[in-house]
């Protein structure tokens, strides 16, 4: 649904023409009705990753598609909703003025645009601030107006720059629970946040950017795989019984078998058996998005010296 391919950008500042190369081949893709997380350090490219996806800025090579229309072409945003970083609403409008407006702009009749608009201002919980000034909202109310303003038109996909930033506790976890009802909808959503947990509730998968790319993916949750340490046999009997393993080592006088999923352990333990050999203890092991986040940052050259 979204694919971007070998996309480059290098900004020139004002003064002195100094360039800096923020993408360098950043390529990566969100099938329909995926939930993809874009991670990075502050600075990594991910708010101008999502402008290219927008139209808002230019990318200097490479393509981005939404749907199969490239981004050039504003019919790619046709059924697009867009939570931007800083969200800027014309500060004169009430709430409901303002997403009965964007709605508008979306293409909705005045009919449709105020019934959505009553939607989804009881949805983000706005109802009783409806009738107030955009400009006396707090920062966590603005948030939650941003997500009424990205939904009006009833999106296929949702590009979210750090979408639940700002919002208290309670917040979080009610535009979580949003995200996850529109996730089950089948909506397409591509979001960026620092906050691993809300990436591990919602994402399928998960791309770290880094040096202008996409160095590393996972699934939403981490990794996971099973160690089984079994005796009785050896490397090279393991080997021959066909075992299907991630990885066989010898560790002292036991074999460390790695599986992927706990699913193969049944198959496992029947084939060890079948030879002689016999399972003496299975770990669990999980390594989460956090760790993997930590070590890609970390493994990288020229990575920060840990203070
Ligand atoms: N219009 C611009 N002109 C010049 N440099 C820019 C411009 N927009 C972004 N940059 C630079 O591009 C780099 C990437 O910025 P970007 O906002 O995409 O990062 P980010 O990953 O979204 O960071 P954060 O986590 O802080 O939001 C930064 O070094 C930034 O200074
Ligand atoms: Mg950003």
């Amino acid at each position: 649904m979204i694919r971007l391919e070998a996309i480059r950008k290098t900004f020139r500042s004002e003064f002195l023409r100094r360039k800096r190369e923020v993408l360098r081949g950043l390529s990566f893709h969100v099938e329909r009705g995926e939930t993809y997380a874009l991670l990075g350090e502050n600075g990594a490219g991910k708010t101008t990753t999502m402008k290219i996806l927008l139209g808002l800025v230019r990318e200097d090579g490479g393509s981005a598609m939404i749907g199969g229309i490239p981004s050039t072409n504003p019919e790619s945003r046709r059924r697009l909703g867009f939570l931007p970083e800083h969200p800027y609403f014309l500060p004169h409008l009430t709430g409901e003025e303002l997403v009965r407006y964007y709605g508008r702009l979306s293409g909705l009749s005045a009919r449709e645009a105020s019934a959505a608009t009553g939607r989804l201002l009881a949805r983000v919980r706005l109802e009783s601030a409806r009738a107030r000034r955009v400009r006396t909202y707090s920062k966590g109310m603005l948030q939650r107006l941003a997500f009424a303003q990205a939904l009006v038109a009833d999106p296929e996909v949702l590009v979210l720059d750090e979408p639940l930033s700002g919002l208290d506790p309670v917040g979080r976890k009610e535009m979580r629970t949003l995200l996850l009802d529109l996730k089950r909808k089948g909506t397409t959503i591509l979001f960026s946040s620092h906050i691993i947990e809300d990436v591990e509730k919602l994402a399928d998968r998960a791309g770290f950017l880094a040096d202008g790319r996409i160095g590393l993916e996972a699934d939403g949750e981490g990794n996971e795989w099973v160690e089984v340490f079994a005796e009785g046999i050896d490397a090279e009997t393991a080997a021959a019984a066909e075992i299907e393993a991630e990885r066989i080592a010898r560790e002292g006088e036991r074999l460390l078998i790695t599986l992927r999923s706990e699913r193969d352990l049944p198959r496992l333990r029947d084939r060890l058996r079948s030879r002689g050999g016999r399972i003496v203890r299975v770990e669990k092991r999980r390594e989460t998005l956090e760790d993997l986040f930590v070590e890609n940052i970390l493994s990288r050259p020229g990575a920060r010296d840990p203070v």
